[in-house]
């Protein structure tokens, strides 16, 4: 056997009992190589005469070549194996029944969260989103609360430490301070409603001092008291599944709107029932007006040119009333037998065609 059939030999036996890809690679490196025992056989051809190089030459490149493809179906070997191998390891069994998991809820606060946004979405509203840690510019002054204005202790502000400048953060106190960061940042027309989560120092059977509000924001150019009242009546009639629901606008006071309202709905009590769109008493669901000039003027807007309305609803006191949820304070409880009978179907979204809850 010549000394090339033996290196040959040795070298196929040693890809065989590779069984391992780092293995094999340390096997490739070892004769293909830079030193390598075929690559250092190749480096002799240039020191041979020209007749032995004739018969060397073809000899060397055919082991070099043989080496090369025994290594690569090897490889190609070992790597369908570790295919194989995950394959088996990640089998999914599709026959397992997909009631044998646990299936949580969704928290009716989270439920009322979507309804609210697919009847917006389907009116052409955007979602926008704030920081829950505000300063007193977007919260209160762009707003148009004049300082030292007693709105501002009315919100029973969580304030943090002042800052060596004498400022001081708050939690936001309502969902407003979205209104000014998005005035600030895009062009009219602004059609936006804003979900979130807003904080005021008061805790009770009606409040809990963290809360969730949605607002609304609607700029453009010729936007009237008319189209708010359309806008939320609309809602009104979504949201409480109904085909019709009277509305009252009461005169009220807000910094930010001019004129501002508050917005009660038609509802009648039968026993421990809530009942809306019919009989005579009268609930008060939101806040809402038109927004004051000094507002626009404060984010860069022309008042002579761009006007709109807004709006703000607390969504637990919404949840509470649309499920006949009796206690707030059981909304943060985490109580999960409390969530397996208040809750809602994760796989079932919220959305006007099939109807907004089930
Ligand atoms: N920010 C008000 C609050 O938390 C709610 C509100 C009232 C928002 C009227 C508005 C509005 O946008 O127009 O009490």
């Amino acid at each position: 056997m010549s000394d090339i059939e033996k290196l040959e030999n040795d070298l196929v036996v040693r890809i065989d009992a590779a069984s391992t890809e780092a293995a094999l690679e340390e096997v490739r490196v070892a004769a293909l190589g830079k030193k390598g025992v075929v690559s250092e056989r190749m480096k002799t051809l240039g020191k041979m005469s020209p007749e032995e190089r004739k018969e060397m030459g073809p000899a060397l490149n055919g082991l070099k070549t043989r080496i090369a493809e025994a290594i690569d179906a090897k490889k190609a070997m070992l790597e369908e194996a570790a295919l194989d191998a995950r394959l088996a390891l990640e089998r999914v069994d599709v026959t397992l029944p997909a009631t044998a998991l646990p299936k949580g809820k969704i928290h009716p606060v989270s439920q009322a969260f979507e309804e609210i946004a697919a009847i917006f979405s389907a009116m052409g509203f955007d979602i926008a989103e704030g920081p829950d840690i505000e300063d007193d510019f977007h919260n209160f002054t762009a707003l148009n609360f004049p300082p030292d204005h007693p709105a501002r202790e009315m919100h029973d502000t969580f304030f943090f430490e002042p800052k060596e400048d004498g400022s001081r953060q708050v939690l936001r106190t309502h969902t407003s301070p979205v209104q000014i960061r998005t005035m600030m940042s895009q062009k009219p027309p602004i059609r936006i409603i804003i979900p979130g989560r807003t904080f005021r120092c008061d805790s009770d059977q009606t409040h809990t001092p963290m809360f969730h509000q949605v607002e609304g924001l609607v700029i453009d150019r010729e936007t009237h008291m008319g189209h708010l009242k359309g806008t939320l009546e609309a809602f009104a009639k979504a949201f409480f599944e109904v085909d019709n629901v009277g509305t009252r606008f009461r005169p009220h006071f807000f910094p930010f709107t001019e004129p501002s309202a508050e917005m009660d709905i038609q509802y009648e009590r039968v026993g421990e029932e809530v009942r809306f769109g019919q009989g005579s008493d009268w609930m008060e669901i939101l806040g809402c007006g038109m927004v004051h000039p000094n507002v626009l003027k404060n984010c860069g807007l022309d008042p002579d040119e761009y006007q709109g309305f807004a709006f703000g609803m607390g969504v637990d006191r919404l949840a509470m009333l649309k499920y006949g949820i009796p206690d707030l304070r059981d909304f943060f409880a985490a109580d999960a037998r409390w969530l397996e009978h208040y809750g809602f179907d994760p796989l079932d979204q919220p959305n006007l065609a099939t109807g907004l809850s089930r």
